[in-house]
């Protein structure tokens, strides 16, 4: 049995990270949505609950996907999941240099592998930051964030 853990702030999930969940179910057994309570580029806009609230909506008829939420690496919450390996989502050039080093620093520190999956043309262009400052701007969020969390995420700004 396989598992995959998916790491990310998800502040907010876009339709970008639901196509990556999708996915990367199915090329596993059971796959674990791990959200880093916080990040080092920032405090995020919403809060740990929030954004499970949010994942939540957008898993709950998923087979096999489960939600986490971990402080620290994300190598110690894949030990501690026992996961085979960890998911990535690659938009452009800019996310591969980045993700590579952290694939590469992640494999040192456990030997766990990553496996990234490429995001569909439609979905390259999207970003958390972009829809928050559009929800800021009450600009129009469909196609970018899943219609089932859209009200959240208007709400919220
Ligand atoms: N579609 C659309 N957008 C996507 C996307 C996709 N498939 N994949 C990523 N993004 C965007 C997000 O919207 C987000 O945009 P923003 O920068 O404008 O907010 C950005 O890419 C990155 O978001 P996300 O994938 O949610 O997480 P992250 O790269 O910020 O965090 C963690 C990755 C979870 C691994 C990291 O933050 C973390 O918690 N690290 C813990 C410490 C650690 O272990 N570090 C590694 C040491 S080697």
């Amino acid at each position: 049995m396989k598992t995959a853990v998916y790491p990310g702030v998800f502040d907010p999930p876009t339709l970008g990270h639901l196509e990556i969940i999708k996915r990367a179910a199915g090329i596993c057994d059971k796959l674990v949505v791990a959200i880093s309570e916080s990040t080092n580029k920032r405090k995020t806009a919403f809060s740990i609950d929030e954004r499970k609230k949010m994942l939540d909506i957008l898993i709950k008829d998923m087979d096999h996907v489960e939600l986490v939420s971990f402080s620290g690496l994300v190598v110690d919450c894949a030990l501690e999941l026992k996961a085979d390996f960890l998911i990535r989502g690659l938009r452009s050039g800019v996310d591969f240099d980045y993700e590579i080093q952290m694939a590469s620093a992640n494999a040192m520190m456990t030997g766990i592998q990553t496996i990234f999956l490429v995001s569909s043309p439609q979905y390259t262009h999207l970003s958390s930051t972009l829809i928050r400052e559009i929800a800021a701007c009450g600009g129009p969020l469909q196609g970018f964030v899943p219609d089932s969390i859209v009200e959240y995420v208007r709400r919220k700004n």
